[in-house]
């Protein structure tokens, strides 16, 4: 049931957070190379960041629950010639995918999770990675002004993704996510580099 509230969010054109280009934090994480080897994008959306990283050569699997999201994302890929995976999954059942990624992107997913939400994506999400892999989680930060839905603080971060749950995080920088609602600097965000142990 949970990807029907999300479906509907792309019933009737853009979603709030879908700005119809790859997010500028992704640009330059892809620019810098900080893909490699195979990429899983959590909650991919129509698939911009998806489709900008498979661009670059790399094998790339788009997973959301939000079907109209990745109807959407598979014509673009289509129109555009890339080739790339989008699959309808769960993000808190990512483990029966039965496959390993190198890196993760999760650009806006995390954000929207709250308490215990966040301890099972987290160990499900660990579950597909691999060992030195590296995930790059994206969210709304708390420091204003103009922060965006369910800001995250940076020790909710680390609370998260812990040692204990397999994860260490390696670095979390300020940085901004661009939407549909917010001006031209878009709003604040967190940009964490997390090293699966
Ligand atoms: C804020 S949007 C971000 C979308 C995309 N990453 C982007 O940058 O445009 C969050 C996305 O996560 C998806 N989502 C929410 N819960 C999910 C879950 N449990 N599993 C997979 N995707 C989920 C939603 O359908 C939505 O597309």
């Amino acid at each position: 049931m949970t990807g029907l509230p999300w479906d509907a969010s792309y019933h009737d054109g853009p979603a709030p957070w879908d700005i119809g280009r790859p997010q500028p934090a992704v640009l330059r994480l892809a620019s810098e190379r900080g893909f490699a080897g195979a990429v899983l994008d959590a909650g991919c959306g129509t698939g911009e960041n998806a489709l900008h990283i498979a661009s670059l050569g790399l094998s790339v699997l788009g997973v959301d629950v939000a079907e109209t999201a990745l109807a959407i994302a598979r014509e673009k890929a289509g129109d555009r010639g890339i080739e790339v995976e989008f699959a309808v999954v769960d993000a808190f059942q990512l483990e029966h995918l039965g496959r390993m990624f190198q890196t993760i992107l999760d650009c806006g997913l995390f954000h929207t999770f709250d308490g215990d939400e966040r301890a099972r994506y987290v160990a499900t999400l660990a579950s597909v990675t691999d060992h030195h892999g590296t995930l790059y989680v994206l969210c709304f930060s708390d420091r204003g002004p103009d922060t965006g839905p369910h800001p995250v603080r940076q020790e909710d971060l680390r609370a998260a993704f812990n040692p204990g749950s397999g994860w260490n995080v390696a670095a979390i920088e300020p940085d901004r996510i661009q939407t549909r609602f917010h001006d031209d600097h878009g709003a604040p965000a967190w940009f964490a580099t997390i090293k699966r142990i």
